[in-house]
């Protein structure tokens, strides 16, 4: 497993030395930290590590304990990685929604008394006799229909927080992939969709066909995106079954996606289009 978590090339790893194994520059902050640990006999305790190995970049806890024995001789170091990249990305994601949740309220708050204060003024207006300001009308008016809009983009930034309820219900998961992809057949003539679904897919599954079939709609709306509504889409199931997992993959004939932005991918907002 340390060798999944490092992306070490090669097979026979065991028994040679970690000096030969981390000779790459990407594990040197490694091979120093253990260069040390051997040195110096210390103690220490999930030293954070981070390793960028091109598309990916893997945040790594390093943990090493001196073995001694009865005489109290070094006699080694133990060394633990733990791989922290999927903690990080859960806790980046958590981060997001409560600054999008905070940061909706704090502009809430204030909106409901300006928009108040407008209507008590046009309402003011409206009792008075004789001719009515207009400049002050305009204005209130205004400000009353801006701050409902602001309020309407508000809602909307704190919904991507709370993220809409799963429901889960039994779903021919076939039969959702064709209904999104019947939707862009009729639309876009000069692609062509070439899909395979596999026998092996047991139906029905659990899962939310609502949310399934917007994933499926955004993926392909990308992918039309990505090749200028023009290629061929392909989409392909199997079911793997030492996970129980059904995998869909989806390809396009498109300009692809760069190694950089890869890892952006899941960022909330991340796009590069101008309207993204
Ligand atoms: N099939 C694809 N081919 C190439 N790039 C893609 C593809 N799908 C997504 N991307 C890239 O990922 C970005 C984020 O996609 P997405 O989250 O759907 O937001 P948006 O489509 O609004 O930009 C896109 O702006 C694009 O750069
Ligand atoms: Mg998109």
């Amino acid at each position: 497993s340390a060798r999944e978590m490092l992306a070490l090339p090669g097979k026979n790893i065991i028994g040679k030395s970690y000096k030969d194994i981390l000779s790459l520059s990407k594990y040197g902050e490694i091979s120093k930290s253990i260069e040390l640990g051997i040195q110096k006999k210390y103690r220490l305790s999930d030293k954070e590590i981070n390793i960028n190995s091109g598309a990916q970049d893997t945040a790594l806890a390093l943990s090493l304990s001196p073995l001694r024995q009865s005489n109290n001789k070094f006699s080694g170091l133990i060394v633990v990685l733990d791989n922290l990249t999927q903690l990080i990305k859960a806790q980046k994601i958590a981060a997001w929604k409560e600054v999008a949740q905070r940061v909706a309220h704090e502009i809430k708050n204030p909106l409901t008394p300006i928009q108040l204060s407008a209507e008590r003024i046009i309402k003011h207006l409206k009792k008075k006799k004789g001719k009515p300001d207009e400049i002050i009308d305009d204005g209130a008016n205004t400000i009353v229909q801006e701050a409902r809009t602001i309020k309407a983009l508000v809602d909307e930034f704190s919904n991507f927080a709370r993220m809409p309820k799963v429901h889960m219900q039994s779903t021919d998961i076939h039969e959702i992939i064709e209904q999104a992809v019947s939707l862009f057949k009729g639309l876009f003539k000069d692609i062509e969709f070439d899909v395979l679904y596999s026998l092996s897919v047991p139906s029905p599954i659990q899962t939310d066909p609502e949310q399934m079939k917007r994933v499926f709609i955004n993926i392909l709306d990308n992918a039309i995106h990505a090749m200028n509504k023009k290629g061929e889409i392909k989409i392909q199931t199997s079911f793997e079954k030492k996970e129980q997992r059904v995998k869909i993959e989806i390809a396009d004939s498109g300009h692809g996606i760069s190694l950089k932005d890869k890892g952006k991918l899941f960022l909330p907002h991340f796009s590069t289009k101008k309207k993204g």
